[in-house]
């Protein structure tokens, strides 16, 4: 179904009053596996997995089970930081002001339909831009990307981002937003712009999983997966395990259809990953891929599904470096840059293995946006501009070092 609302953010029907994001410090590695196997065992959604000792849990937990889940964590010698104390109340705060108008803004986080209606009215507006449907969700809406070029007759090499796989992840989709409005209308006349204009095609496509987004904006404001009804009562894939890359849901995703990583029943099952995979495959003058999310402020690169290290992880380490050093320039934080299952942890089945393994796509990321848990997936609309000029600012970085690369 496809809806414009006379407001752009309406209030989700499911609520998260009480709901509280703790972060818990293991101790041991025998602790990360207690975490694990509690979090199943209360079936909670995890913000965040340890992958080093001095590295937090994140995990939500809803107001029914938190004595319990308190009282287990305490038993095992951990303590539970109360990180965000009501989830509701964050999402309230987006709910309200400039985010409730239909009218598109880049510093909002606006709704399906007036993101393509801007993708649509920058093109007419913009020689250099043209923009185009990988083709349509499950429920039917259109997947589009605008390509940017200061010569559309030669195909040059090109660098592609795309944003909002994970539905929840609204700063993803603004960030893209975000480049896409730099790169085609220099807003501030950059030379750099122009210059990484004369090297490469640009590539964005801001909203791959749109049926999951409206969804997290209408209904589940923690929605990650698509909308495909899988069984009775669950719908929906999680579309960065679901790529036929070396996809096994054993490897960091589930044969379960009800939980948040949910591989799908074979690679490629979804539809939107199909067009994804199309898309990636068929360009072959694509170099350089991020694939956008929130949260945790990485840099990161295949191998998602072995802790095996390309041949050339030295360029894409160095080139991920080239971009956290501008980030950090730019608001002071500070990026992780390193192998996706090193840093973070191991999942197969990822958007970022696909370009690079299936594709040949040699510069493939997963870039995780700010910030580091205080907010974590309900970023404030006062973040969208800064991760936007911060990220912008890496993205220009890492452009400009990839000239020296290819
Ligand atoms: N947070 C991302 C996810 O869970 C990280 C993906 C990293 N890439 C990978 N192939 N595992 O989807
Ligand atoms: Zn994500």
């Amino acid at each position: 179904m496809l809806s414009t609302t006379a407001w752009s953010v309406p209030n989700p029907t499911i609520r998260y009053d009480g709901h509280k994001v703790l972060q818990i410090l293991p101790k041991t590695i025998e602790d990360v596996h207690e975490l694990l196997s509690l979090a199943k065992k209360y079936h909670l959604d995890i913000w965040k997995s340890p992958r080093y000792l001095n590295e937090t849990f994140d995990v939500r937990v809803d107001p029914e089970q938190i004595t319990d889940f308190v009282n287990d964590i305490e038993a095992l010698g951990l303590k539970a930081n109360h990180w965000i104390t009501d989830v509701q109340k964050l999402i309230d705060e987006i709910s309200s002001g400039r985010n409730r108008r239909a009218t598109f803004s880049i510093g909002a986080f606006n709704d399906h339909a007036s993101i393509n209606a801007y993708l649509d009215s920058l093109a007419s507006a913009n020689p250099h831009v043209t923009v185009h449907t990988m083709g349509n969700s499950y429920e039917g809406r259109a997947i589009k990307y605008v390509k940017i070029s200061n010569n559309l007759g030669v195909n040059k090499k090109a660098i592609y981002a795309d944003g909002g796989i994970h539905a929840r992840e609204w700063l993803a989709v603004t960030t893209v937003l975000y480049f896409i409005d730099q790169i085609a209308n220099n807003p501030s006349r950059d030379r750099t712009i122009d210059a990484l204009l004369g090297k490469f095609d640009f590539y964005f496509a801001p909203v791959v999983n749109p049926d999951g987004y409206e969804y997290s904006r209408s209904h589940d404001r923690m929605w990650r997966k698509n909308r495909r009804p899988v069984i009775s009562g669950c719908n929906g894939v999680d579309l960065n395990r679901n790529f036929a890359y070396h996809w096994n849901p054993d490897n960091g995703g589930s044969r379960n259809p009800c939980e948040e990583v949910h591989a799908g029943t074979h690679a490629t099952s979804e539809i939107e990953t199909k067009h994804l995979q199309n898309f990636l495959c068929s360009h072959s003058n694509l170099i350089a891929y991020l694939n956008v999310h929130t949260y945790g402020q990485y840099w990161i690169y295949p191998w998602g599904y072995t802790p095996i290290l390309p041949t050339d992880y030295r360029d894409l380490d160095h080139l991920g470096r080239s971009a956290a050093t501008a980030i950090r320039h730019t608001h002071g934080r500070t990026f992780t840059v390193g192998e996706d299952t090193r840093v973070l942890y191991a999942a197969a089945g990822g958007a970022d293995d696909y370009a690079k393994g299936a594709c040949g796509v040699k510069y493939s990321y997963t870039v995780e946006l700010r910030d580091t848990g205080l907010h974590g997936f309900v970023a404030p609309t006062s973040y969208i501009i800064p991760a936007g000029e911060e990220t912008f600012a890496g993205f220009k970085a890492f452009a400009t070092e990839l000239v020296h690369y290819e």
